[in-house]
């Protein structure tokens, strides 16, 4: 297995080495072997050289089975030109059409709402990631004047809504969840009557191949309110680029936050290359202090082995995380969690029987 590493920015690489820890433990656990190419993109290489990705580092990406990204953002860069010309370029040119993100609440780990445990905060969404409002159509007319018109054009095509929504049934079935396998389009096709008309009808066409999932749907503002009062009800979520970025977000923080929420941008064709993070940002303020948690970026690692050809040693992985959650972590805030970053990568290590 071949991996590329871009640590990036603050504390992404502290987290990186952690889930870089992990992969070892796992690895002589299980007996397999892996090759890592650490790469310096990021904000610290961008203002040094002016490049984000320099050239043919795309088709060097290209040549590895996965992609490790700790985390891009640096304060002395403008907000969003890492997060477009790295996060967003390398999901387009990669063709990462699914981000995946589970949302899973762990043992011992807070979540905001009351009286709920794990056994209620247990759903994976299924985002598409390459059209929408990301795709990055659009201009301006009469620019800086006072009869200034702004455009930004969402796109949706057949084969892009096929694609992932296909895939969205295909997992659906294959997690196949004891209390009913059900695939829920988050969309708004009572307001977005031509494009989620295509998505909607997609989905209907694609739902008669499965008919052992259930075919749900929820406007994407109903879905908020769902997912706040009855968490339990969402199996699968499959929703469009925009929507799926707020509404993993609200997910994120009822699986305890940005320190232990996980993704993946995934290519799932044959010979493509998918790109795992952890989900919380660089947060500069906090690098190299040992303090910021490295559950999210374990929990990546372990989404890269499940989809990278060893999945039962990603379950390994995420079950030690589970243990160390639920029986020795105060906290899964940075600062708080009662152990150094480092002391919880060896926890999980620790858990898995290295
Ligand atoms: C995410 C992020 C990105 C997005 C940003 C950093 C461009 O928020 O992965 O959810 O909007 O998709
Ligand atoms: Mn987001």
């Amino acid at each position: 297995m071949k991996i590329a590493v871009i640590g990036g920015d603050g504390t992404g690489p502290e987290v990186t080495q952690e889930a870089l820890k992990v992969l070892e433990a796992v690895s002589k656990i299980d007996n397999f072997s892996y090759e890592l190419t650490d790469l310096d993109y990021g904000g610290e290489r961008y203002l040094k050289t002016g490049e984000i990705l320099p050239d043919g580092s795309v088709d060097l990406l290209r040549q590895h089975d996965a992609i490790f990204l700790g985390a891009v953002g640096h304060p002395d860069v403008t907000p969003g030109v890492i997060e477009k010309g790295l996060l967003l370029e390398l999901r387009f040119q990669l063709d990462q059409y699914i981000n995946l993100r589970p949302v899973k609440l762990y043992p011992g780990v807070e979540t905001p709402l009351a009286n709920r445990g794990p056994d209620d905060i247990d759903f994976v969404v299924v985002r598409e990631n390459t059209e929408d409002l990301y795709a990055g159509i659009g201009g301006f007319l009469k620019k800086g004047t006072a009869d200034e018109v702004a455009t930004q054009t969402a796109i949706y095509s057949r084969k892009g809504c096929e694609r992932w929504i296909r895939w969205a049934f295909e997992y659906t079935q294959k997690r196949n969840n004891p209390k009913g396998k059900r695939l829920t389009l988050v969309a708004k096709n009572n307001v977005l009557t031509y494009g989620h008309d295509l998505v909607w009808r997609t989905f209907q066409e694609v739902a008669a191949e499965y008919p052992d999932v259930e075919a749900d749907y929820n406007h994407v503002d109903a879905c908020c309110m769902w997912m706040v009062k009855n968490p339990d009800y969402y199996d699968v979520i499959a929703t469009t680029n925009m929507f799926g970025d707020i509404i993993t977000d609200l997910a994120a923080v009822l699986q305890g936050g940005m320190g232990v929420a996980a993704g993946g941008n995934l290519c799932p064709d044959a010979g493509g290359t998918s790109m795992y993070e952890p989900m919380g940002g660089s947060a500069p303020k906090y690098t190299g202090q040992s303090v910021i948690n490295p559950i999210a970026a374990i929990s990546a690692m372990s989404m890269l082995l499940e989809h990278t050809g060893q999945p039962e040693s990603g379950k390994k992985v995420l079950n030690a995380i589970q243990v160390v959650t639920g029986t020795k972590m105060k906290s899964q805030s940075a600062g708080k969690m009662g152990y150094s970053t480092q002391e919880v990568g060896d926890l999980v290590c620790e858990a898995l029987g290295a």
